[in-house]
């Protein structure tokens, strides 16, 4: 079983979480505002990694979607999301749909089981996530895929 985790940089929440993931599970990490050609195809399992901004995820992770070529991806092949966030209203839910959309229009489908994880930020808000647990939360989940 192949898998790989996409995120959208290489510093901060998101990234703090994947690495963990990456460091303790037979998973590669690569990044999306890096890295120019991922060998999609060859992945059983793909995790989308993201922080949600303004009910969004990273600009980075939406240019990667939309230089996937349609149709390349293995119909067998299982994508998922995972998001850090503040815990505003529904902006994980929002996030997620458009992911869900966007790569529905490259002919893939989007598991709904998201996981999202806590990630502070501003000096102020949440800003001890994320932490241990959540590490080992996503750790978790990625395992069971
Ligand atoms: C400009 C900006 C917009 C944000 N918008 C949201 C939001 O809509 N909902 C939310 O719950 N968190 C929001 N956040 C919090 C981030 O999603 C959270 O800090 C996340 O962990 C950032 O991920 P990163 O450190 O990997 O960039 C926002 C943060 C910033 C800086």
């Amino acid at each position: 079983m192949k898998k790989l985790i996409v995120c959208a940089k290489e510093s901060g929440n998101t990234h703090k979480v994947c690495r963990y993931v990456a460091s303790n599970l037979d998973v590669e990490l690569k990044v999306a505002g890096k890295t120019t050609m991922i060998d999609l195809p060859s992945y059983d399992v793909i995790i989308v990694a993201s922080g949600v901004y303004l009910n969004r995820v990273h600009k980075n992770i939406l240019r990667w979607i939309n230089s996937i070529e349609k149709d390349t991806v293995n119909p067998d092949t299982k994508v998922y999301l995972f998001l850090t966030w503040f815990g505003r209203g529904e902006s994980d839910e929002v996030a997620f749909n458009e992911v869900k959309q966007l790569l529905r229009g490259k002919g893939i489908t989007l598991e709904d089981n998201y996981i999202k994880c806590f990630g502070g930020g501003m000096g102020v808000i949440k800003t001890s996530h994320p932490d241990e647990e959540d590490c080992k939360n996503v750790l978790s989940w990625a395992n069971e895929l």
